[in-house]
């Protein structure tokens, strides 16, 4: 069984592509809600709580980790696997799967994520060493604001307030480096028209695919936890997964 982890709805769209590709596969989901949102968290607390989601997930028989949170990657040292008794080619995580997407490109690159994220320039080593430019912008307050519902016109001020002076005619790829703001595509484009929006979660799903069929098969089941029960966190579930027969479950 496959085990996906993220602060909340945002790994569901990273959950969404993984069934597409892979339809046969047993998925348990972990949204860690009580402690959203993760991108404004210091480097230990996010340590501590991808350990802590993690072994949620292994002690109700997940085999397979896929990270669907860009935050937590920089926690995703070596040593955990050991420590997890997980190998390394049981666990999938963001940041991987996207720079390799653009390995030939050639443009500058914009790069949308949490502060977590860019603060642990995980992404920016990454893509120097392609030879590839690249510019950030954090998007604070933007995760959590749509994993608790503020109004779309809110939503498209945070995202306003940080592009002003972006110019986006440089970039040849913006990348929603957040698994949540593919959930807030809507506003992106109607604040910044039509740019070239990169969502990683194909890709993920694609390196998730390459590396665990036909190890993960099993008959679709899907199974959500989350340490906060909220009513978005079900109007997303259910937007995302229309087709699908799932449970809820409250982690206990
Ligand atoms: N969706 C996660 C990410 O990709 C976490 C966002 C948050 O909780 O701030 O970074």
């Amino acid at each position: 069984m496959i085990g996906i982890f993220d602060s909340g709805s945002g790994g569901l769209t990273v959950l969404k592509a993984i069934r597409e590709q892979m339809p046969s596969a047993d998925i348990l989901y972990f949204g860690d809600i009580k402690n959203a949102p993760y991108g404004e968290k210091s480097r230990e607390e996010l340590s501590r709580l991808t350990v802590n989601s993690i072994r949620v997930l292994q002690a109700r028989g997940a085999t397979s980790i896929v990270s669907a949170c860009n935050s937590v990657s920089a926690s995703l040292a070596i040593s955990l696997f050991d420590v997890l008794g997980l190998a390394q080619q049981n666990l999938i995580e963001m940041v991987g799967p996207t720079v390799s997407s653009f390995k030939d490109f050639k443009k500058p690159i914009l790069l949308a994520a949490t502060p977590a994220t860019i603060f642990s320039e995980l992404y920016q080593n990454a893509f120097q060493m392609l030879g590839i430019e690249i510019d950030t912008v954090a998007i604070p307050k933007l995760a959590g604001a749509i994993e608790f519902g503020i109004s779309t016109i809110d939503q498209e001020r945070l995202i306003a307030a940080v592009f002003a002076t972006r110019d986006m005619k440089k970039y040849g790829a913006l990348i929603l480096a957040c698994t949540h703001y593919p959930l807030a595509l809507v506003s992106f484009r109607k604040v910044l028209g039509d740019v070239p929006f990169f969502d990683p979660a194909e890709a993920v799903a694609s390196r998730v695919k390459r590396q665990l069929w036909p190890r993960e098969v099993g008959d679709g089941k899907l199974r959500l936890l989350v340490s906060r029960d909220t009513p978005q966190f079900r109007s997303h579930v259910a937007a995302m997964l229309p087709d699908a027969s799932y449970v809820i479950e409250m982690l206990d």
